[in-house]
């Protein structure tokens, strides 16, 4: 970075009309055209002087100080690609737009040019940017807002469309942002994705970007597995290849919203272009903008590198460590937690409870959580949902004495719900057949027997509140695991005006939001994880209202190998929930009962968590897992807080190394996986990655009972020979520097 003093994260260049926002290795710049349009000029590696950008040429017609009158070049330029910094729709734009909309003498048609700028720090100390831009003729403004995340390289964006007349607006299209990637006359942008389902959800996908759009979303008003709200585009070339995970040019980005989303990457060839735009879905969208009125976007974090996908995928999980997980609990170790879900499912009571507790102390566990069937008569998932009293046939002195039992065995204690959802078969439904989403008259799906409730509704949001602020009230609760198990359909609000009842969709994003925060605020010691069906609320809106998320119901420990890597491409570790459980990891799933060290290792990657039944632990099993819990907790610094390097896919091979690195150095730990042992083959070196060249490290667990010390430099350029014996075999390799 420049001298401390002299960097300025933001600067405008008054003459040129350029904006040059700067990070540590990144500098992207904007400007305002002859004709007050703002357009976009460069992102990726450092631009320390502007000027030359213009001394250099303009690649387009369409620069600052170009030829805007030209209505040829215009029309050539804009057969391709846009180039405004947000574009809306109007003229000549037959791309992607971020804003489009319909004033209410029916004209489709907007032209949006500068207004004025102004620059402050936010709330984090990290400096902010917002143009306005307003429509040439209608009342109709925007506020671009950039944030400029100087260490980590990351740009956070997002956009406010506000109504200044006195009649109403309707918004079609209102997306955070877009992106332009810099032009290239060979080769091609490739595109890296995450895709999924219900138990192998966020998987590794890679593929060159097609000419036209391509289309990541979700409809379902959920993150959703299918798709998730991140990409990753990288330089890729016949003869070189494209990027590594250590090397190699990537542009990257994840958005920050919890319900429909779409982004979409628009590829023009020859000359390479690409144009990423995203937010919030825009099908079946509709939102009226009263006047006075404005709609916020949430924001769409990007970041460029020039140090391939592992870096992309670090400054993400720092970004969410040091600004966006809340702040309660983010510098927080994340707890060893026991949750009984896949180990007894709908069948217990306090008495297995209790005999459950006494154990999960034992194993040093530190947040014992009762999953469903607590409440109501939840003795299968058809009913109770949305009945939030404690179940009288399970718990008949309520929860009190299991509580004060966990808290005297010295751990926190945790509890699951479903707000958004409702059982016909529950007295909530009864009461209030119209809280839920529907088309009256028309048959309506249901999905584990459950309907959503319209968070659209004051009413209902104000029946969850209470519900729940009774339960954090009047019991000593200190986890809350919020779960959503259903995907939206039928989604209607016909007793709202016509013109709102599409508006739905967002409201109900923005009211779980607001709902968690208001908890929050009243019970700050709680913490909390999004869960959806395994990891369909996966994004960077849920990290920050959630502390932490379930990645998938699929806890067999080799799937989670694939399902954890694509989980780490945007997220952090210490985010991410991975329990040991013997029902699907190891019995009922891929039929495969794998070993106990191979199931800790994987699960030891992210946030640990026990999953067993532990009422049919022998004395044996106990003491190992006590040894396994024991030593993650060893090593749980160096897992949340510290620096992930992905060493070898579980894609690419039979072994997987994942190495974890202290921020200061000082401690590293290295995981290693080998799934199958094939043709007799030698064992080959893993180099490491991110250590002090200089200094030495003492290493454990290449081979058993052995000590080593070693130096960073031949750790990283020799690289290491775990000894690792048949199939599914594992290592926790240790590194301390002396
Ligand atoms: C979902 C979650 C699981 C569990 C069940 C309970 O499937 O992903 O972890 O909480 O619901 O019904």
């Amino acid at each position: 970075m420049e001298n401390e003093k002299t960097f300025q994260p933001i600067r405008y260049f008054e003459e040129a009309g350029f904006w040059l926002l700067s990070t540590e290795n990144t500098s992207y710049l904007f400007g305002r055209a002859s004709d007050g349009r703002l357009q976009h000029l460069y992102w990726g590696e450092t631009l320390s002087d502007p000027d030359d950008f213009a001394a250099l040429g303009l690649e387009t017609q369409t620069a600052p100080s170009g030829d805007y009158d030209d209505i040829a070049v215009r029309l050539q330029f804009k057969g391709s690609l846009p180039v405004e910094e947000y574009p809306a729709w109007g003229d000549f734009l037959y791309n992607e737009p971020c804003l489009k909309a319909t004033f209410a003498d029916g004209v489709r048609d907007l032209h949006l040019v500068y207004a004025s700028h102004s620059q402050e720090t936010g709330p984090e100390g990290l400096p902010l940017l917002k143009v306005t831009l307003k429509d040439t003729l209608y009342p109709l403004e925007v506020d671009l807002f950039h944030r400029v995340v100087p260490g980590l390289d990351l740009l956070e964006r997002w956009s406010v469309v506000r109504n200044t007349g006195s009649s109403p607006i309707d918004l079609e299209t209102v997306l955070s942002a877009g992106w332009h990637l810099p032009t290239r006359n060979q080769g091609s942008y490739r595109l890296t994705h995450l895709t999924g389902r219900w138990f192998a959800d966020s998987r590794v996908r890679r593929a060159l970007l097609p000419d036209g759009k391509t289309t990541l979303e979700s409809r379902r008003n959920i993150t959703s597995a299918e798709a998730n709200p991140f990409f990753a585009l990288d330089w890729w070339d016949p003869e070189n290849g494209g990027a590594s995970e250590e090397t190699g040019e990537v542009w990257f980005g994840a958005l920050g919203w919890s319900g429909s989303w779409k982004i979409t990457l628009e590829r023009a060839s020859e000359p390479e272009r690409v144009y990423v735009a995203g937010g919030i879905n825009d099908f079946d969208f509709r939102w009226q903008l009263a006047p006075g009125e404005e709609f916020v976007t949430p924001p769409f974090t990007a970041g460029f590198t020039p140090k391939g996908f592992g870096q992309a995928s670090r400054n993400l999980h720092r970004y969410q460590l040091d600004y966006l997980l809340p702040r309660a609990h983010a510098n927080k170790p994340r707890k060893v937690v026991y949750n009984s879900w896949e180990a007894a499912f709908f069948d217990f009571n306090e008495a297995k409870q209790f005999e459950m507790a006494e154990r999960a102390a034992r194993l040093g566990v530190e947040l014992f959580v009762i999953d469903d069937g607590w409440f109501g008569h939840r003795f299968s998932d058809r009913v109770s949902l949305g009945d939030w009293y404690v179940s009288p046939e399970k718990f008949p002195n309520g929860l009190g004495p299991l509580i004060r039992r966990v808290n005297e065995l010295g751990m926190d204690f945790g509890i699951w719900v479903e707000p958004e959802s409702v059982n016909a078969d529950s007295d909530l439904y009864r009461q209030h057949p119209d809280w839920i989403y529907q088309f009256p008259g028309r048959p309506h799906n249901e999905v584990r027997r459950a309907r959503i409730l319209n968070l659209a509704k004051p009413e209902v949001v104000a029946y969850l509140y209470d519900c729940l602020d009774r339960l954090l009230g009047e019991n000593n609760i200190s986890y809350i695991k919020w779960d959503f198990n259903r995907p939206i359909t039928e989604p209607g609000w016909l007793d709202a005006p016509p013109e709102r009842q599409r508006e739905m969709y967002v409201r109900h994003v923005r009211a779980v939001y607001d709902l968690v925060d208001r908890l929050r605020a009243k019970y700050p010691a709680v913490v909390w994880e999004a869960c959806s069906s395994g990891g369909a609320r996966l994004d960077l809106g849920t990290m920050r209202h959630f502390d932490q998320t379930w990645p998938s119901d699929n806890t067999d420990p080799f799937d989670r190998l694939f399902i954890q890597e694509g989980y780490s491409l945007a997220y952090a570790p210490k985010t991410m929930v991975a329990w040991v459980t013997d029902s699907n990891g190891s019995r009922d799933i891929n039929n495969q009962a794998l070993n106990l060290p191979f199931r800790f290792h994987s699960a030891m990657t992210g946030a640990l968590g026990l999953g067993d039944d532990l009422t049919r632990y022998t004395p044996e099993r106990e003491q190992a897992v006590i040894e396994f819990v024991r030593e993650y907790k060893e090593i749980r610094p160096i897992v949340q807080e510290g620096a992930l390097y992905r060493l070898l896919s579980p894609r690419s091979g039979p072994i997987a190394a994942l190495q974890y690195v202290l921020p200061d150095r000082s401690e590293a730990v290295v995981f290693v996986f080998r799934h199958t042992e094939h043709y007799w083959q030698a064992a080959t070196r893993i180099r490491l990655q991110g250590l002090d060249p200089a200094r030495r490290y003492r290493v454990t667990g290449l081979k058993a009972g052995q000590e080593i010390k070693v130096s960073g430099q031949s750790l990283m350029s020799l690289g290491i020979l775990p000894e690792l014996s048949g199939h599914f075999a594992s290592t926790l390799v240790k590194l301390k520097a002396v």
